[in-house]
């Protein structure tokens, strides 16, 4: 496990340096409306991508830009969002991390999560616990909607008649705050770190969450489907919350809709 994490330390390190040297000098393409992608996105995958597969040349890789195919049949498979928040990226709004995950035999044994802006790094792996540049992390402990801060996700292009946004709507009275955010690997590893209650969204893929969720539920979270059934990594159905009473009051909302 020490060479799983070291390896994807150092890969979340140099993205990073990535990031940050293309910042102010990049270009941005649509991959579809609102949907972006810069020289940044794809310089970070490829350092991800090199040295992952100069360490372990039988593991299989999926990342976003367009790396790999499923990779559940793999025994090993990486799951990379090289630059998860890219449209906070284009415009300097500083939330958006370096997102990379181990899936071994359908599971999630390690992840890290690297916010290059504040140099917090964010690790976790299978039943050894959560933490934050070295520290340990524990979800916080508020226990009711009403005193939590919790964050929805929102669909790229996402229109005003959308189930995303009723389900936005039907929280937003029963919560302290609704935020949205735009980095759902930050929006998780935040939650791992106390500083948020909750998070949902219906169109995740799996370089969003692979790391996050670990990093989750080894900080004492909890993950379902919006309905409060089993996670699947693969599917885009996510509540994720800090493991109280919070995600069966968000469970009942989410799932009137
Ligand atoms: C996006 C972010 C955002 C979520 C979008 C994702 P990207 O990832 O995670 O929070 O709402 O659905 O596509 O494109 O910035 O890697
Ligand atoms: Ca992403
Ligand atoms: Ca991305």
């Amino acid at each position: 496990m020490r060479e799983f994490l070291q390896a994807a330390e150092d890969a979340a390190r140099l993205a990073g340096q990535v990031l940050r040297s293309w910042s102010s000098r990049f270009t941005v393409r649509e991959k579809s409306r609102s949907n972006l992608v810069t020289e940044a996105d794809l310089a970070a995958q490829t350092v991800i991508a090199d040295l992952l597969r100069a360490r372990f040349p039988q593991h299989a890789l999926l990342g976003e830009e367009d790396l790999g195919h499923d990779g559940h049949d793999a025994e090993f498979c990486w799951i990379i969002d090289p630059l998860d928040g890219t449209t906070n990226y284009v415009h300097g709004f500083p939330y958006y991390a370096v997102s990379i995950g181990l899936e071994h035999q359908g599971e999630m044994i390690a992840g890290v999560i690297f916010d290059p802006v504040r140099d917090e790094l964010f690790l976790a792996s299978k039943g050894g616990g959560a933490s934050l540049n070295r520290r340990p992390l524990r979800c916080s402990e508020i226990g009711s909607l009403d005193q939590s801060l919790v964050i929805a996700s929102l669909p790229v292009g996402t229109e005003a008649t959308d189930l995303a946004v009723k389900r936005f709507l039907t929280v937003l009275p029963h919560a302290q705050t609704v935020q949205r955010t735009g980095s759902a690997a930050m929006n998780l590893a935040y939650l791992a770190a106390g500083r948020l209650e909750g998070f949902w969204s219906s169109s995740l893929k799996p370089w969003d969450m692979a790391a996050g969720v670990l990093l989750v539920t080894e900080a004492g979270g909890k993950i379902t489907r919006m309905d409060g059934g089993p996670f699947e990594l693969r599917r885009a159905d996510l509540l994720a919350t800090n493991g109280s009473g919070v995600h069966a009051e968000l469970c009942n909302l989410l799932s009137s809709k």
